[in-house]
């Protein structure tokens, strides 16, 4: 039997596509499976009965201000855990009962990972989490850093980037690192040192990234596999770090079609107080019905939920019409009838699972690639409304109008409707990700 080692990123928008990645390679293709992982993260284990895991000596947990993406973390994270990785790697691989390792596939952001691999003569390939057109951003992030985009960003805010339209400077990411040079550093390993691994996997697929696609293998010339989307195959629910609370579908169940918007900034964004009740008073404003997911942390600087720094009032206005829970089963609200739009931080994951489930966006995005998906899904596929990063309770209120009750709306849930189509039809046998599926699985047995 051959056997794959997986080692996923240890934050949630990282871990459910490699454990969908891991289902796809088990389930469909029929390979044996290892996990590395960091205790800082970690999967319930007890849900997959037939993977192999190993749990790194953690050098993660023991510092929070690492946690996950801030500033220098990320390189901090690489210099810590090659080691260990490599010990954990030298073991499975000398394992005498252990099926023929084909290859390692790790998280684009575990760049250190191949330096392991040349050492210890295995292939690596990389799933890279995010979308393709983001990517090609980040792997500009030297040639704007040359260009003085990076230092003049506050001037140039609004200013376009014509190699990326529709992208503006503000969209550029920077993670709020104070020194661009870790920023720009860190990239560059990322992207030098995907580009000597074997292979490159994302969640997408073909019909939906087409020319990013094609400029990313003339950029790399390296096998590229769009396999996606990955939550068709596998939902990302088995992978949730936190536990989904289920009383939002019941919630859901009560109301008419296409009524309710749906409200979630993923794991990680957090917000302002300030911000924080703009938001509350837009969806309260708006007279639309919402599930809103405020999970503890959404607020900066407050460990708890949030929740309860909305007034009395507030709760009075929106009494009958709002569901508020810490976290919610996405996929599955996102796949009921009565959800009608999507109010979204333009996380990849979110974006494909609207999609996916042909549910039209409002963007609010925060951070990282988030900008540049906010960027496409309203102006390349016009499938959203986006708020930018900066909005105040008549934006929202206005956004959540012509989301929910306008022709515009009714225009985007159509175009968003045949992505839904198209995205359902290149799984089936002939379909572009079957095809690039059946293509990697052909790549890693060839290999080792
Ligand atoms: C992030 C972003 O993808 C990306 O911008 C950045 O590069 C790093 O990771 P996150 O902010 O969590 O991840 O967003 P997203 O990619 O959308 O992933 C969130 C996942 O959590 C989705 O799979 C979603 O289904 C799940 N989720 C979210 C829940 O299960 N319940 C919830 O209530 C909210």
């Amino acid at each position: 039997m051959s056997r794959v080692v997986l080692f996923p990123y240890p934050a949630q928008g990282h871990i459910n596509p490699m454990f969908q990645l891991a289902n796809i390679l088990h389930h469909t293709i029929g390979f044996a499976i290892s996990v590395v992982y960091t205790q800082h993260n970690a999967p319930d284990i007890s849900r997959y009965p037939h993977f192999q895991f190993h749990l790194i000596s953690d050098p993660v947990t023991d510092d929070n201000s690492l946690i996950p993406f801030r500033g220098n973390a990320i390189n901090v994270l690489n210099a810590r855990c090659a080691r260990p990785f490599k010990l954990c790697l030298a073991r499975i691989l000398s394992e005498e009962n252990n099926a023929t390792v084909r290859c390692i596939i790790t998280d684009a952001m575990w760049y250190s990972t191949q330096a392991v691999a040349d050492e210890l003569n295995v292939s690596r390939i990389v799933l890279r989490t995010a979308s393709v057109h983001s990517s090609l951003v980040y792997a500009a992030l030297p040639l704007f850093h040359q260009t003085g985009y990076l230092t003049s960003m506050e001037a140039r805010a609004e200013d376009a980037v014509p190699e990326f339209q529709p992208i503006k400077v503000k969209d550029i990411p920077t993670f709020g690192a104070k020194d661009q040079n870790s920023i720009v550093e860190f990239f560059s390993n990322v992207f030098t040192e995907t580009k000597r691994s074997s292979a490159l996997i994302f969640n997408t697929f073909e019909e939906l990234e087409s020319p990013d696609l094609a400029k990313l293998r003339r950029q790399f010339d390296m096998p590229v596999f769009a396999i996606g989307p990955f939550n068709k195959r596998f939902s990302a629910a088995e992978t949730s770090l936190r536990k989904q609370d289920r009383s939002s579908i019941d919630w859901l169940d009560t109301h008419a079609p296409q009524s309710v918007l749906y409200v979630s900034f993923g794991s990680i964004a957090a917000m302002d107080k300030t911000t924080f009740l703009e938001v509350a008073w837009g969806l309260a404003n708006s007279g639309q019905p919402f599930l809103w997911v405020v999970r503890p942390g959404s607020i900066n600087g407050a460990a708890s939920a949030g929740s309860e720094v909305l007034p009395a009032e507030w709760a009075e206005k929106v009494s009958g019409r709002s569901c508020v829970v810490e976290w919610a089963p996405q996929q599955e609200v996102l796949a009921h009838s009565s959800v009608g739009g999507f109010w979204t931080h333009s996380g990849w994951n979110s974006t494909v699972e609207s999609i996916c489930e042909g549910v039209p966006m409002m963007c609010a995005p925060y951070f990282a690639d988030q900008m540049i998906n906010a960027r496409w899904v309203s102006e390349v596929w016009r499938i959203a409304i986006n708020l930018e990063r900066v909005f105040a309770r008549r934006d929202v209120e206005e956004g959540i109008r012509r989301l929910m009750t306008t022709a515009e709306g009714v225009e985007m849930r159509r175009r968003v409707a045949a992505l839904k189509e198209t995205a359902a039809a290149c799984l089936g046998p002939g379909g572009s990700s079957y095809e690039a599926l059946v293509g990697l699985s052909k790549f890693i047995m060839e290999l080792g």
